[in-house]
Order: C-alpha cells, then sequence, then structure tokens
C-alpha cells in the first residue's frame, strides 16, 4: 500500500481532492514502475487540487504534474530496479496518474534518467517550472539573442518559471531586467541574478500597439496584457517567449510588433517537448543550476500539505518553487 492524493468530481460530493491509501493493482498500464521520492506544488497542480481551470481531464485522478524517484520494476530496455529517474509532462496529474503518489506506472519511453550531478530532491527543485525555464532560455537562443544584445526581460518573476529563468539568464551573462508583483522580494531576485526590479504595475495596464524599444529578448509567463505590452516594446528583432497565464489567457495584442520590427513570439511547451529537448534541456540545468541557488529558491512541504497550500499558489504569494516530499 502506498499514500497518494486522489481528485474526484461526482454529483454526491462535488470536487474533492483527498490523500488516501492505494495498492498496486490501482496503477495503470506501463513498462517502468517506479517509487516516487519527490513531486512539487505547480500553478497547474494547483488548478487540479482546488478544481478551477479544469485541470483535470478524467476523473478519479491522481494529480502531480511531475515527479522524480527510483525504479522498482521496469520492463523497459533503458531501465532496471534502483535507476533515478524523472518524470514531467505527457499529461501527468491531467489525464495520466500523477506524481502525489508513493508509486506510479509510466511509459520508459517518456522517462529521463536522473541527469547527472542531481539528486531526486534537485530535479523537483527544478520540477516543470525550471524545465520550462530553461526550454524558454534555449528558445531564445535558438532565435538568435545573445547577452550583450540588450535587457532581458522575466515576468513573474518570483514564481517557478521566472526565478530559474532569472537565475539562468543571468548565469548566461545577460542584463535581466525583473517584473515582479512582490516588491519585498526585492533582495531574492537580486540574489537570483537580476540587475534590474520593475513594478509588474509598469505593464499590466494597456497601452500603444507600439512602445519605446527597450526589451532584447524576455520570458513571458503572464499572458494577458503584460504580454501585449511586452511585445510592443521589444526591440527590432526581439524575442518573446510566452509559456503561462498567469495573468490572463487572452493576448490583446496589435500586429505591429511583428510586422514593423521583426519581432519573434515563440511558444514554448513543457508537457510534449520531444525527449531529444528534453534531454538537452536537463543536461543543461545539471550544468548550470548550482544546489545552493536551489536551496534559495526552494520551499519543502509534505505530501499532506498539498491540499491547504494550493489556494496560495493560484493567489501567486508563494515564492520560488515548493518540492513535495512523497516518500
Ligand atoms: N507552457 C508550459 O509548459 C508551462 C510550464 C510551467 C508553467 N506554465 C505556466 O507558467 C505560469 C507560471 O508558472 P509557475 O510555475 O512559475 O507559477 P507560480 O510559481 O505560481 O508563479 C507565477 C507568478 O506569476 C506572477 N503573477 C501572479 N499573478 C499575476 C498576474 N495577475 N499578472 C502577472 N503576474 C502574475 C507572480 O510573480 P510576481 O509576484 O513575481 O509577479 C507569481 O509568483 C503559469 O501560468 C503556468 O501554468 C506553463
Amino acid at each position: 500500500m502506498f499514500k497518494a492524493i486522489l481528485v474526484n468530481n461526482n454529483d454526491e460530493t462535488g470536487y474533492s481532492a483527498t490523500i488516501t491509501e492505494l495498492d498496486e493493482q490501482a496503477l495503470p498500464d506501463g513498462d517502468v514502475t517506479v517509487d516516487v521520492e519527490w513531486s512539487t506544488l505547480n500553478y497547474k497542480d494547483a488548478l487540479a487540487l482546488t478544481g478551477k481551470g479544469r485541470a483535470v481531464r478524467r476523473f478519479p485522478m491522481v494529480p502531480g504534474i511531475d515527479f522524480a524517484g527510483t525504479v522498482r520494476d521496469s520492463h523497459h530496455p533503458g531501465f532496471k530496479p534502483g535507476d533515478k529517474v524523472v518524470y514531467t509532462g505527457f499529461g501527468l496529474g491531467e489525464t495520466e496518474w500523477g506524481g502525489y503518489s508513493g508509486r506510479v506506472r509510466v511509459s520508459g519511453d517518456r522517462t529521463v534518467p536522473l541527469p547527472e550531478g542531481l539528486s531526486t530532491r534537485d530535479t523537483m527543485a527544478i520540477g516543470t517550472a525550471g524545465f520550462t525555464a530553461m526550454l524558454c532560455v534555449l528558445a531564445l537562443e535558438r532565435h538568435g539573442v545573445r547577452p550583450g544584445d540588450g535587457e532581458v526581460l522575466v515576468t513573474g518573476a518570483t514564481g517557478g518559471v521566472g526565478s530559474i529563468a532569472v537565475r539562468l539568464l543571468a548565469g548566461r551573462g545577460y542584463r535581466v531586467v525583473a517584473s515582479t508583483g512582490k516588491s519585498a522580494e526585492e533582495g531574492y531576485l537580486r540574489e537570483l541574478g537580476a540587475s534590474e526590479i520593475i513594478d509588474r504595475k509598469e505593464l499590466s495596464t494597456p497601452g500603444k500597439p507600439l512602445a519605446k524599444e527597450r526589451w532584447a529578448g524576455a520570458v513571458d509567463v503572464a499572458g494577458g496584457v503584460t504580454l501585449a505590452n511586452v511585445c510592443a516594446s521589444t526591440r527590432y528583432l526581439g524575442v518573446i517567449t510566452t509559456c503561462g497565464l498567469a495573468e490572463s489567457m487572452d493576448f490583446p495584442a496589435t500586429v505591429a510588433p511583428f510586422i514593423l520590427r521583426g519581432v519573434t513570439l515563440v511558444g514554448i511547451d513543457s508537457g510534449f517537448c520531444p525527449m531529444p529537448l528534453r534531454m538537452e534541456a536537463w543536461t543543461a540545468l545539471a550544468k548550470e543550476l548550482d544546489p545552493a541557488v536551489l536551496g534559495l529558491i526552494t520551499r519543502e512541504i509534505g505530501l499532506g500539505d498539498v491540499i491547504s497550500m494550493a489556494p496560495d499558489v493560484l493567489a501567486g504569494t508563494v515564492r520560488g518553487r515548493t518540492v513535495v516530499r512523497v516518500a
């Protein structure tokens, strides 16, 4: 038997998330069975736990969009018992049994061997958010942005994606401007490597189709008016990655930045990211994020704390990353 969080939605109880005991027979099909050590609490998990935003697509569901742990049993040639692994996305916790479970069964073809130099806890301190931040950085550079080109903006900078994006970009030599709604966290953002902090309100009121050119690149987690303003103030041939909707799913913009300044807007999806890019991102994360920085960014909670903390994540009041001790 092992502990898991189960989300249900039915006429009797309405939407509910509870901790329960399950046995191995409940596990879905798959060729790799893993004893989960760590998971994380992400924005999408908070939606799944609270029933907001229809993150869960079938019930009952074990939420948790990522996990790291040790292989218990494998019928996949790439993995044997005792191997340490990390798994993010591919519908985990939405359509597939997720990481808030002492044991999981998944496809070995979608499982990543633990990157060298990282512990299972480190990989979850990074988690889906940090992995997404690296996808954003790789995309900026794939589209030609280089340190020395000018300022790079990170929105939602104290959040999971934002915190790690600030650190990764600063580590690569970029001048990072961090946009945040938490002015009290200026010291934290500077410690991560931000050169300048701006109030997120500067970006969240509707502006002109084209504003003064400022950003050589941007990592945006907000969407909405903020993303429209970021596009409007991006420099000629600048690049923006869009990965989130912390402000809004809307995109009330014009084509002006794209057709008059050659700006590129790149979409980022961590969920179904192909395996070669996945491996590239994890290898780079292991190389570029030292454990001391992960300590600064991360808080640890138990599986029993996950449900009560979800509303704080949705309210945007939680700083950095939250790792969940599952074992
Ligand atoms: N595309 C993908 O594959 C992918 C992967 C991971 C996450 N995401 C998405 O990316 C977004 C951020 O994820 P996360 O894990 O970093 O979440 P998070 O840890 O909850 O951080 C979100 C941050 O956004 C900022 N924020 C909150 N409300 C805002 C608002 N109304 N307007 C502007 N900024 C606001 C806050 O930072 P400040 O107070 O510092 O502004 C908050 O800490 C979410 O929408 C998530 O669903 C997408």
